[in-house]
């Protein structure tokens, strides 16, 4: 679970607040999308569900936010981080500079939490393999591409079995298949209780795999609700947020007169497909 209860906030050099009034709560084992342009303050929510804000990044802090059961604020960081997993949005500044290889990477975060040895190689095992990186095992996690930094980072984070995952853009330098990977092993989690905080551009996926979206811009939440819904909204690109190729071409029709009256334009492929053939009065 993660609550957001009439936060605000700004960094120490903000000359204003990044996020205002922020009022969510993301009931335990859902997955929660966040979308946004550019400077919204997303990676700015993300942080402040993970501690760092405030406990690394300080600044100006009011209202409460209650991660996994703990109010953040009250909770030393070295706590809060056994039960909230971040994946930052550059996996560079993610990665220890501790250790050499990346399976030693993945064993930095276990070590701390004093997971027994056996234990700690079957889930690091497991991990490399379910993230299709057993390869790279054995390399310096600094000579890795971004995409593979982007899922070494990923793997870090999910061999702790966090409670609460944040997840900043975790496919933003991956390929179609690296991208496809991170979403097969986020929906294996899906029914083990974790509640995930979701920032991704790609909102075919996320409409996809999201229970619920939020759309945030400058700081504040505009809309909240049903993935198919609120990314087809027709405000989204007053907020900086893209729309699908299916909406698009859905909108399109819809100004030719040749899609149903009343139903919602599409997000994903399926959803168009059944709009276009319901247009079409299924002729075949
Ligand atoms: N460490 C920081 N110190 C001061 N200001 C910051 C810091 N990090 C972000 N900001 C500012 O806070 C605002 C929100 O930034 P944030 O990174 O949360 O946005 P975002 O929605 O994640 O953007 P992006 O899509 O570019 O990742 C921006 O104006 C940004 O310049
Ligand atoms: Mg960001």
């Amino acid at each position: 679970m993660i609550e957001f209860s009439r936060f605000s906030y700004a960094y120490p050099t903000s000359t204003a607040p990044v996020l205002r009034d922020i009022e969510v709560a993301i009931p335990e084992g859902q997955v929660c999308g966040l979308v946004g342009a550019g400077g919204a303050g997303k990676s700015t929510l993300g942080y402040a569900a993970a501690g760092l804000i405030p406990h690394a990044l300080g600044g100006d802090f009011t209202g409460r936010v209650t991660t996994a059961g703990r109010v953040v604020a009250d909770t030393p960081l070295a706590e809060v981080v056994t039960e909230v997993g971040l994946v930052l949005q550059n996996p560079f500044n993610q990665i220890s500079g501790a250790k050499y290889s990346v399976r030693a990477e993945l064993a930095f975060g276990l070590e701390n939490l004093g997971v027994a040895r056996t234990e700690m190689v079957d889930r690091i095992d497991g991990m490399l393999e379910r993230l299709q990186i057993a390869h790279l095992a054995e390399r310096s996690p600094y000579e890795l591409s971004g995409g593979q930094q982007q899922l070494v980072a990923l793997a870090a984070v999910l061999v702790m079995k966090p409670r609460v995952l944040v997840l900043d853009e975790p496919t933003s330098q991956l390929d179609p298949a690296g991208s496809r990977l991170v979403f097969a092993a986020l929906e294996e989690l899906r029914g083990t209780g974790i509640t995930v905080l979701l920032i991704e551009q790609k909102l075919e996926q996320l409409a996809e795999y999201a229970d619920r979206v939020l759309v945030l811009a400058e700081g504040s939440v505009r809309l909240d609700g049903e993935p198919e819904r609120v990314l087809a909204d027709p405000r989204l690109p007053e907020w900086g947020v893209g729309t699908t190729r299916f909406t698009d071409a859905a909108r399109r029709a819809a100004e030719l007169g040749r899609w149903p009256a009343g139903r919602d334009l599409p997000v994903t492929l399926p959803t168009a497909v059944a709009g276009f053939t319901e247009a079409l009065g299924e002729t075949r």
